[in-house]
């Protein structure tokens, strides 16, 4: 007799829809080994190669050989609330107020756990959440958490947004709107400037994920709200050490009071432990590193819109403007061998499928990193048009 979870399992199978896991061995400049080969690893998160920067991680780990071991320690051992607070927990948060110029900055263990835990602690019943339709997985599962109502308009539709603002703004209490700055599975930007209008505009609140901005956007790399010169308008500005940080854990910059309220509110601070000692110090190490990394932020820039222009020459179908390149395929079954056959090329590429992104969207999400050189990429273009033809018969 098969399982109720074996059927299901057979199921995605046959949907071209199992997820499973690999394990890499990440070698340098952007490459991992996979079953013996090396490959362009154009499915990491590691956008400024720090986590692959060998010298960097050997002068982090100086500080140990040099005697401060209690900067290594692997245990926070309990909550911050307990005892696993740490004067390092409170440097970074230091390092990270004066950098974005915030009142107050409160770590979280990842940017899930930010993302689950800020909003139903700050909105409740008789308040209104308004989401766009593309955010990213932990801020819906924000949303279904907190006991505030909760629309989506579509993929930055403002005009969408202000209706539903018409409409509903004076029924709440309080109102928030949520975006990422950088969409995630699209590599395309929100317009912050039009969102900063329209919060004001309507007494709402504005919530900016910047996953995917820290390290590449701005002069100092603090995202895209920094390079709009807008970070004193974002009421809650959340970042992640996931990704451009080569690290784990997030933050959120807000005023003194909402950081006071989150700690005693936000159930993903509270009952859980807190981050190591060691991952803070690599934190406050790889953050001060990033600020001054703006040769690496224009290099990424230049090789991912010479990607997207060939991309376009050859009349792939893409989008977005930031360096996660979409390649639009529809198909599941399709994503899934074509991202075979480019492993078979080369270059490490999985296939992203629903419930990651709308259905009939499969996609290829190409991230390039700032490790990576236009050589690296080059044949990239060519290889895409040759197989996308091979499937389709068109694009
Ligand atoms: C927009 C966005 N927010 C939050 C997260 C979660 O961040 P973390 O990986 O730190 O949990 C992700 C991760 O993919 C993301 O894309």
């Amino acid at each position: 007799m098969i399982s109720r979870y074996g059927k299901k399992l057979q199921m995605l199978e046959s949907k071209g829809r199992l997820r499973s896991l690999h394990p890499f061995e990440k070698s340098s400049s952007g490459k991992v080994e996979h079953n013996g080969r090396t490959l362009l690893n154009l499915s990491s998160n590691d956008y400024l190669g720090l986590g692959q920067d060998i010298v960097l991680r050997k002068r982090f780990y100086q500080g140990l050989e040099d005697g401060s071991s209690e900067f290594f320690g692997l245990a926070a051992a309990s909550s911050r609330l307990l005892t696993g607070d740490s004067p390092l927990a409170h440097d970074l948060e230091h390092d990270l107020a004066a950098a974005y110029n915030a009142e107050a900055v409160l770590l979280f263990n990842s940017g899930y756990h930010a993302n689950i835990g800020i909003l139903p602690a700050l909105y409740g019943k008789g308040d209104l959440i308004l989401s766009d339709k593309l955010n990213h997985a932990s801020i819906h599962d924000g949303l279904g958490l907190s006991r505030a109502e909760h629309k989506r308009f579509s993929h930055c539709d403002y005009d969408q947004l202000e209706s539903l603002l018409n409409k509903y703004r004076n029924r709440f209490d309080q109102v928030v709107i949520v975006s990422e700055s950088v969409f995630s599975m699209d590599g395309d930007v929100a317009d912050i400037t039009r969102l900063v209008e329209i919060k004001k505009e309507f007494h709402a609140k504005l919530y900016l994920d910047e996953a995917h901005g820290v390290g590449l956007y701005g002069e100092n790399g603090l995202g895209m709200a920094e390079e709009l010169g807008l970070i004193q308008e974002i009421d809650f500005l959340v970042g992640t050490f996931g990704k451009a940080l080569a690290s784990i854990g997030a933050f959120i910059c807000c005023s003194r009071e909402i950081r006071d309220y989150l700690i005693n509110h936000s159930r993903s601070f509270i009952f859980t432990t807190g981050l190591p000692p060691v991952t803070l110090n690599w934190n406050r190490f790889v953050f001060q590193h990033m600020l001054g990394m703006k040769e690496q932020r224009q290099h990424l820039k230049n090789i991912s819109s010479r990607l997207r222009l060939a991309l376009i020459e050859k009349k792939i179908k893409t989008g977005g403007s930031t360096n996660i390149v979409p390649v639009l395929i529809g198909e599941d079954s399709a994503a899934v061998a074509q991202a075979k056959a480019m492993q078979d090329n080369g270059f490490l590429i999985l296939p992203v499928r629903p419930p990651s992104i709308p259905e009939g969207t499969a996609r290829f999400r190409l991230s390039l990193c700032a490790n990576m050189q236009w050589q690296d990429l080059q044949e990239l273009p060519g290889l895409l048009d040759a197989l996308t033809d091979g499937a389709h018969g068109e694009k």
